[in-house]
């Protein structure tokens, strides 16, 4: 009989700190960088951002949407066998935040480690968990997608800045006889690694290379929409399904623009796609689970709907993961 893994419960955290884009733009014009509201709402569809405070790392934000996670599952972070955090922006260079995690939860014992694909890494981590799950070796699961981008952004180049937000989403996983997580999909080239990346790196107690994020914003944005119907076509057709089975198409959530293209590719109705760009602005790895539990505790998502997650970004890494709910 196949083991599945299956969504026991979502969680996710946004700090406190939140910018409009008005409230941004007003940031922004004191350094003499000059946006606006209609700008970026017309490029981006985004909104609003939420900025982690200086006293936080990525591991108080994933811990705090663990919590609730956990909570939701209605389990205790003892009874966890596995904890994978995607990320880019840790805490420090080691250890992982995956460990850092698993002691502020007050647990131990079990594995725990980082991912880093960028913006897909929320789906490789799920991937990952997903594959020991179906091994046997783990039970449960807890996987989280958690980024500071604000502190790897140059406030001084205005066509990157306005992009990226912070926060934290969380699933955990269950082993169970009922789908669960039906096909996954993943998928790297290396060769882009230009056209989206954070050059610098720490050297003999400094930094070599410049330590912000640098974005050729066109090529990344016909790359993303290639691929992204790709790998969801390729996992419909590992589970014999079609694009009319999907309920909700969950995907990175960068650029409304990008979002409207995939969900257009895959004859999908933009009442079928969960939006939360316009709020959080693109939060790199956490960008999907902050739009799954966003729809899940909304009402949207219902057991037993069949979900479409799928994800792209810096390497380049993409990939998806289709599952029944
Ligand atoms: N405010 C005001 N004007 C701006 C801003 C800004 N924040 N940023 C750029 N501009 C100006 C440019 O200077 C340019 O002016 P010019 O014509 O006088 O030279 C003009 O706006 C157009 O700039 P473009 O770069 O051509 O704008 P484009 O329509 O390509 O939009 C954007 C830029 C939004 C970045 C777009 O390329 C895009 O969405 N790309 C996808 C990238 C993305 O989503 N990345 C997220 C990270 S990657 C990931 O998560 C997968």
């Amino acid at each position: 009989m196949r083991i599945y893994s299956r969504i026991l419960g979502t969680g996710s955290y946004l700090p406190e700190k939140r910018l409009t884009n008005a409230d941004l733009a007003a940031e922004l014009a004191q350094q003499g960088v000059e946006t606006s509201d209609d700008w970026i709402v017309e490029r981006t569809g985004i909104r609003a951002r939420h900025f982690a405070a200086d006293t936080q790392g990525s591991s108080d934000l994933a811990t705090e949407a663990a919590r609730k996670a956990l909570t939701a599952a209605g389990i205790s972070a003892d009874e966890l066998d596995l904890i994978i955090v995607a990320t880019s922006t840790p805490d420090m260079v080691f250890p992982s935040v995956a460990t850092m995690v698993q002691h502020k939860l007050g647990t131990a014992g079990c594995p725990a480690f980082d991912v880093q694909a960028v913006c897909s890494g929320f789906i490789y981590a799920l991937t990952i968990a997903d594959s020991m799950i179906q091994s046997g070796s783990v039970k449960r699961a807890l996987v989280i997608g958690s980024e500071i981008f604000s502190r790897i952004l140059d406030f001084k180049d205005r066509t990157t800045c306005v992009l990226f937000g912070d926060g934290a989403g969380a699933v955990i996983l269950e082993a169970s006889d009922q789908p669960g997580i039906l096909a996954t999909d993943l998928h790297a080239d290396g060769k882009y690694k230009d056209i989206l990346c954070v050059p610098g790196h720490v050297n003999r107690g400094g930094i070599l290379g410049d330590p912000v994020l640098k974005m050729d914003g066109q090529a990344v944005f016909k790359l993303a929409v290639g691929v992204l119907e790709e790998t969801a076509r390729a996992s419909l057709a590992k589970a014999n399904m079609t694009d009319a089975d999907i309920d909700w198409l969950i995907p990175h959530q960068a650029n409304i623009r990008i979002m409207q293209s995939t969900a257009k590719k895959l004859k999908m109705t933009a009442d079928k796609v969960v939006v939360t760009v316009d709020q959080h602005g693109n939060t790199s790895a956490a960008s999907i689970p902050l739009a799954l539990d966003t729809a899940v505790r909304d009402g949207r998502i219902q057991r037993g709907q069949t979900l479409m997650l799928e994800g792209v970004g810096g390497g380049f890494t993409w990939g998806s993961v289709l599952l029944r709910y």
